[in-house]
């Protein structure tokens, strides 16, 4: 395997970032940054981190609140149906787990809003087992690194093969970091790559990555998507109900109260947001 992982790791040490979620093994906290951090940049994650634990420090504490106060401390995240699944989830956990989250593999996959990438974050992050977390930017990296495609079922397959005995955290932990600072989407650090030797692609050529498993073509464009009409909407809910008759105005569309009906309905059905006559709240 030519020193990839090795090399990594030794950057990883020196360079690697010091996130506030790098400082616990405590599950929920690890659960909190994970859901966060799925679709939101660290930077934007860090301040809400805090934030949110200090409203909800234990899993309890959610769970114990009205889901409506978990939106609202989702503020500036953005995809809110990521607050609702972690309520859920809380709420599953307190029911059926004592208040305390799994440390097995298929006991975590069955919780609400977790799926692979999730469950095996809280197994390595927080429990310290030796599995392999794929996100996106893993799945680049191990593309490129191969120098191939993968198909859906070997990813997760190419990922385990990686981790290094008794450093799984370590390991995880220094992948994020090479994919998000070195190993990027657009702009990859080739010239100053630690791992170059032990990379089939190289920089050379079409990126094996484009149309590998696992890795998503990156988020769609926000400025006048349906996603930016509901998020403010949510952010108006955060504040108290809205008018059915002032949905368009404050989602943006004031020409086009059918699409804003239709967009906010959309919110009733993921259990974000309620309507009630004629206006929408956010559910409690
Ligand atoms: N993205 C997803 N999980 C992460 C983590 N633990 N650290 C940095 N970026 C991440």
């Amino acid at each position: 395997m030519s020193g990839f992982g090795p090399a990594i790791m030794r950057w990883s040490a020196e360079q690697g970032r010091n996130l506030p979620w790098r400082r616990t093994r405590d599950p929920w906290s690890v659960l909190v940054s994970e859901l966060m951090l799925q679709q939101t940049q660290v930077s934007r994650v860090v301040p809400k981190y805090h934030a949110f634990l200090d409203r909800f420090p234990t899993l309890a504490d959610c769970a114990a609140a009205p889901q409506a106060d978990v939106v609202k401390m989702w503020a500036g995240l953005g995809y809110n149906r990521r607050a609702v699944n972690l309520h859920r989830c809380a709420r599953q956990v307190a029911a059926d787990h004592d208040g305390r989250l799994p440390d097995e593999l298929g006991a975590l996959l069955d919780l609400p809003g977790i799926g692979p990438y999730t469950a095996r974050a809280i197994l390595a992050f927080a429990f310290e087992h030796d599995v392999a977390v794929v996100d996106t930017n893993v799945g680049r990296v191990l593309a490129r690194r191969a120098g191939r495609r993968f198909a859906a079922r070997e990813v997760q397959a190419a990922a385990n093969e990686l981790v290094p005995m008794g450093e799984g955290w370590a390991w995880n932990q220094a992948l994020l970091d090479f994919g998000a600072l070195l190993c990027t989407k657009k702009a990859p650090a080739c010239d100053r790559c630690p791992a170059v030797a032990g990379c089939a692609w190289k920089g050379e050529g079409s990126d094996p990555a484009v149309g590998s498993a696992g890795v998503s073509g990156g988020q769609s464009k926000f400025e006048g998507s349906d996603r930016q009409g509901r998020g403010r909407l949510v952010d108006a809910l955060r504040l108290g109900s809205v008018r059915t008759a002032d949905l368009a105005v404050v989602m943006g569309w004031p020409a086009d109260p059918a699409r804003a009906e239709r967009v906010a309905a959309t919110l009733v059905t993921d259990g974000i947001a309620t309507r009630s006559a004629d206006t929408y709240h956010l559910t409690d």
